[in-house]
């Protein structure tokens, strides 16, 4: 039986800097629960990487934060949830909640809104493209909807490098989602941790037509359905505590971390061995 309440925190995971979008919204929805989130920025990225290493390095992060006592997994990167999620399920003994079913859920919500069946795309890393896994759960939500994906690997390289703003970031943007162009898309998905941070101008290019996804604030409504289910909440009024794991250069995280959610304390980015 789960108990009624439970300080202990929620570990969330990434393969480097990219989760922090997902943190941001968890923490937000979230004011009481603690979270630790790993950044494995030794091994980024998992987007180029085959099943079988994305989900060894899966479960050794898993492992890492259970043994800090995490209550719960939140799988923020899209291709540890596409490659890794059902592994994980099996070997952790805590509920572990990935990006990927909360994303197809609303887009399927969103791609019937103008009669079904729906149309969405998908972009995200060549490996979470390559793995199928959002066609295939979009098709058990339903089998209608037309599934479009196209991997879009410069994108994390840019944000990055923070390129928001740049000039040349449109035009690749352009470049890249123009084979999209002519899909009549419903809803599109931002199956990559790094995407929302682009939102403003994949949502330009691809035009008001065209819903986008962002699977953050879809996980953070998956969480609040387990917190009191299979996850206690925090006693209400906890003081918060958010700790960072990295596994290497916490320098250029902290770095990093400023672009995805401001300022983040030296003394709570700790560097960790897997
Ligand atoms: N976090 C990854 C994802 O959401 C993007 C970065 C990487 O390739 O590791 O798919």
């Amino acid at each position: 039986m789960t108990p009624m309440e439970d300080a202990r925190p929620i570990g969330i995971f990434d393969s480097g800097v990219g989760g922090l979008t997902v943190l941001d919204a968890l923490t937000k929805r979230f004011p009481d629960e603690s979270f630790i989130y790993l950044g494995d920025t030794a091994r980024v990225p998992y987007g180029t990487k085959s099943a079988r290493t994305v989900e060894r390095y899966a479960i050794q992060v898993a492992d890492c934060l259970l043994r800090r006592g995490v209550k719960g997994l939140v799988v923020a990167c899209n291709t540890a949830s596409a490659l890794g999620l059902a592994a994980l399920r099996v070997h952790c003994p805590v509920p572990v909640l990935g990006v990927i079913e909360p994303g197809c859920r609303v887009a399927a919500g969103l791609s019937t809104l103008r009669g079904a069946p729906g149309r969405v795309g998908v972009i995200a890393t060549r490996s979470t493209v390559a793995s199928g896994a959002y066609p295939h759960h979009l098709a058990m939500l339903d089998p209608r909807i037309h599934v479009v994906s196209l991997a879009c690997p410069l994108f994390v390289p840019l944000v990055e490098e923070g390129w928001v703003e740049h000039p040349a970031v449109r035009l690749i943007v352009e470049e890249t989602l123009a084979p999209l162009f002519s899909q009549h898309l419903d809803a599109m998905i931002l199956g990559c941790t790094h995407y929302p941070v682009l939102k403003s101008v994949i949502a330009r290019t691809m035009g008001p037509e065209v819903m986008l996804v962002d699977s953050s604030a879809a996980v953070a409504e998956d969480l609040g359905r387990y917190l009191g289910h299979v996850i206690a909440p925090a006693p209400p009024g906890t003081t918060r505590r958010l700790e960072f794991l990295v596994t290497d250069v916490a320098d250029r995280f902290k770095e990093t971390a400023q672009r995805f959610i401001g300022n983040v304390d030296d003394e709570l980015v700790e560097m960790v061995d897997l």
